[in-house]
């Protein structure tokens, strides 16, 4: 007999497969997003993946690394040209502006979309991911900064992190024009500056030094001595309101060109995951792109990927408790429908139950429970319907109870 070709069960390079266990944990971290995004007044939207190509090669951005070498673009079936999204600040831009009569400000705004960017797949860093944005639009209070980097960290306050076990860097972008100014720095060269600052982490330091003295910048111009006075305010203001961990370093200014003044990124403290947890900043223009009179914002975002991580090392992530809370197994085929129910009232009494179809072995049903991680048992047999009396097992402990079928859901809701 040939061998038939078969398909990969492999998912395609660098996305995930969300196994229930794995779709739960996500979950559990869009529940503690959303959580804290309302806890400050942001309300959430979304929009779809699919992007007209333009909005990403849209004024200034020809450089980026994002649009020349990371979306994914395809030309439609009417030869349009369409990107999935890398980011969601250019769609949330555009959103606002297309609705700024009607939007009240200041708006504050959170998503969590899926995201793509064509990368190189590694620890921290993957094809696909889900994204918390949240921006805040129509304000340019240094507050509203504030705001913004207050909710970050509340964020990681509510997955159990410590102020120790991250750091909150800021930077300023407009601080960086100074600079460039300053050193009488060519537009090329200071896209090349901020290229290389976006990257100092990951480069050897010989080859950063020399590269910034290529540029005719002195070290000394980057020191972290020379903070700026709007990043003093927004230490301070955090200080007051408990916040220890938010220094200045000057080498934060983000990849992205639209940002125009804070810049921040928080870092984990553990050697093993040194990449960004978040990014953002505020951007002043980016609504200049759909409209004359540009409206202000701030936001950011903050990966599943790596938030995963800095849990993992941490033992901060929770245990996998499935929905189902009690499994019904049957001696024969012929309980079924006395299961279902059975099933069905406890369903009513908001306990969700899950029944077998007697299709294998009693004891092959019990081990199907214990592999979906399932709490309770009830086996159905012959005599259970005749008494309408069951015995639930705790599948953990091996302890049993015996109940009547009015006492049932009083067991599980108790
Ligand atoms: P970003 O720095 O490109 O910023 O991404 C923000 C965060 O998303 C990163 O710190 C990281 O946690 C996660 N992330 C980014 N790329 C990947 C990847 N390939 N795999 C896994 N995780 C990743 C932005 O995207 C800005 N649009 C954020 C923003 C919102 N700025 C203002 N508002």
């Amino acid at each position: 007999m040939s061998k038939k070709a078969q398909l990969s069960t492999e998912p395609y390079k660098g996305v995930r497969d969300f196994y229930p266990e794995d779709q739960a944990l996500l979950n559990y971290l869009f529940a503690t997003y959303r959580r804290v995004a309302q806890s400050f007044g942001y309300v959430e939207y979304h929009a779809s993946v699919l992007e007209p190509a333009e909005l990403y090669k849209a004024k200034g951005s020809e450089n980026e690394e994002i649009v020349n070498e990371q979306t994914y673009t395809f030309l439609d079936r009417g030869e349009r040209e369409v990107t999935l999204r890398p980011e969601m600040t250019p769609t949330v831009a555009r959103m606002v502006s297309a609705k700024r009569r009607e939007l009240g400000f200041p708006l504050r705004l959170f998503s969590i979309p899926n995201l793509f960017r064509y990368e190189r797949p590694q620890r921290g860093r993957l094809r696909e991911h889900w994204q918390l944005n949240v921006d805040l639009f129509g304000s340019k209070s240094v507050d509203a900064d504030v705001e913004i980097v207050l909710v970050a960290y509340e964020l990681m306050r509510a997955f159990g992190a410590q102020d120790n076990d991250f750091v909150i860097k800021l930077g300023s972008r407009s601080h960086l024009d100074q600079l460039v100014r300053e050193h009488g720095l060519s537009a090329v060269a200071g896209r090349e500056l901020i290229n290389l600052l976006d990257r100092k982490g990951k480069i050897p330091k010989e080859e950063f030094d020399s590269k910034l003295a290529t540029l005719g910048v002195p070290e000394g111009a980057l020191s972290s001595d020379n903070e700026p006075e709007d990043i003093a305010k927004v230490i301070k203001a955090l200080e007051e309101l408990g916040v220890s961990n938010a220094v200045f370093d000057p080498s934060i200014v983000r990849g992205f060109d639209y940002y125009t003044g804070l810049v921040f990124e928080i870092f984990d403290t553990h050697p093993d995951n040194n990449r960004a947890l978040f990014g953002g900043g505020r951007y002043d223009n980016l609504t200049a792109l759909f409209d004359d009179e540009p409206i202000v914002g701030i936001g950011f975002g903050m990966g599943d990927v790596t938030i995963r991580d800095f849990l993992a090392v941490r033992n901060l992530l929770p245990p996998y408790i499935p929905p189902t809370r009690v499994y019904l197994a049957v001696t024969s085929p012929e309980l079924v429908q006395f299961a279902m129910g059975v099933a069905k009232e406890l369903r009513e009494a908001n306990i969700p139950a899950g029944i077998d179809f007697g299709e294998k072995k009693l004891g092959d049903q019990i081990k199907t429970a214990t592999k979906h991680a399932i709490p309770f048992l009830i086996v159905i047999g012959e005599n259970e319907q005749s008494s309408n009396s069951f015995t639930i097992k705790d599948l953990k402990t091996g302890e049993e109870k015996s109940v009547t079928r009015e006492e049932l859901s009083n067991f599980f809701n108790s």
